[in-house]
């Protein structure tokens, strides 16, 4: 006779009364719901762990993310070593025309020479004087030289050609930094048009900032910048260095796996990895160099900050008409890319993404393009820019 036992009590089923089986009946299928529902909690439980785990994994790394971006600010307001040797640079006649100028920038007997020969050339001219005359600029003076023999040229046997080069050189190493923020807006901005694993490249990539950026934002397979001017390609390396070592030493206090394949969100997707961060060292390098002899024929993205490159833009648009791949994303600001191997994907106008406008191209033709002469548009009112040049240069030399 078969048997149940409900609260310590055994009852013989066969001698229950009908409505004490059916109380029965409920009683059971209560005991095996709860059964059930215990069993799911505990699933929950432990799934509630990983989620836990998961988040406090993908806050540090977001963390250490975003510091790592912070430590790479400022660079913008970084010292300028002044160029007093020929190998800090390959501009061939940059400290000889240089030093021909700045003997009449100091001396004020001189100021109208100086005005004389500036004058067909304002129209290339950053601001109101060259730069690197200014106090603060690349220029040192004579008397600052002790060790290379750099060729002693007057100001009278310099040609006009020689000048308005040295201008425009002088001009493209004025130095500038896009701000965090406008970064963000920048990446977030071209990631819908990038594939992860492609290369990034920054021509002009002065202290690192965008270079460490880019892999910091995207799962670039490899993130390099070329940056002409020795100093700053050394600073720039001291600030890898640095954002490397601070790095290795977050992962570890986290406790995060190296190669953790955790997605890390961002407001464009989760392509970026936690390995994307601790692997930065095999996807960053930066080169000192020229830009145009840079290789470019495997990029996928090229940024450049070309709000100094105004009279360079011809330049730079054949090089890499020719040389990037089709399809490459290429990024200015300030001045926008002319030739008719590029079509404008994006256009954000100035205060919208930065200060100042940012262009971004895609390449779509093919790889034979002719030289195309750089086109000369003179400052309309030279007047005007003579007497805040008399002005600037009285208040630089009182
Ligand atoms: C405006 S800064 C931008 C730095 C960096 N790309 C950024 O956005 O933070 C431009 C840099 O380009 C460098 N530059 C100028 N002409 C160059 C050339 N021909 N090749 C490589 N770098 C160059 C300058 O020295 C300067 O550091």
């Amino acid at each position: 006779m078969p048997i149940i036992k409900i609260d310590n009590v055994e009852y013989e089923t066969d001698t229950l009364s009908g409505e004490a089986k059916a109380q029965l009946i409920s009683l059971q299928f209560c005991d095996q719901e709860l059964a059930r529902l215990q069993a799911k909690a505990a699933a929950y439980q432990t799934a509630r762990l990983a989620y836990a785990k998961a988040l406090k994994e993908a806050l540090s790394i977001e963390k250490i993310r975003q510091n790592l971006l912070m430590s790479i600010e400022d660079g913008q307001y970084h010292a300028r070593e002044k160029i007093k040797k020929l190998g800090d640079l390959s501009y061939d006649n940059y400290l000889s025309v240089g030093l021909a100028l700045k003997e009449c920038f100091l001396n004020p007997q001189r100021h109208d020479e100086l005005i004389q020969r500036l004058t067909p050339h304002t129209d290339v001219i950053i601001g109101v004087l060259p730069p690197g005359l200014q106090s603060y600029g690349l220029l040192p003076k004579r008397a600052e030289l002790n060790s290379e023999q750099i060729e002693e040229k007057q100001l009278a046997d310099i040609t006009d050609a020689d000048i308005r080069q040295w201008i425009i050189d002088d001009g493209s190493l004025v130095y500038g930094e896009l701000e965090r923020q406008d970064l963000h807006n920048y990446f977030a901005a071209v990631a819908p048009f990038l594939s992860p694993g492609g290369r990034f490249v920054d021509l002009g990539s002065g202290l690192g900032k965008v270079v460490i950026s880019a892999a910091l934002h995207y799962p670039f397979e490899s993130c390099k910048g070329i940056e002409l001017l020795g100093y700053r390609h050394k600073l720039a390396q001291e600030r890898l260095q640095k954002v490397l070592d601070t790095v290795a030493a977050d992962l570890q206090e986290v406790n995060l796996p190296v190669n953790g394949s955790d997605p890390i969100q961002l407001p464009w997707g989760d392509q970026l990895k936690v390995k994307d961060i601790s692997q930065l060292q095999k996807r960053v390098e930066l080169f000192e160099g020229d830009m145009f002899d840079f290789d470019v024929s495997q990029a996928s993205l090229i940024f450049i900050y070309s709000t100094c490159f105004g009279s360079l833009m011809t330049k730079i648009s054949h090089k890499l008409a020719n040389e990037a791949p089709v399809g490459c994303l290429v990024s200015t600001t300030t001045f926008s890319i002319t030739h008719p191997a590029f079509e404008l994907v994006l256009h954000f106008p100035a205060k919208q993404m930065a200060w100042t406008d940012v262009f971004i191209y895609r390449l779509i033709g093919d790889q034979h393009w002719p030289e195309i002469p750089p086109t000369v548009s003179l400052r309309a009112n030279s007047t005007e820019w003579e007497v805040k040049a008399r002005a600037l240069l009285s208040q630089n030399n009182s």
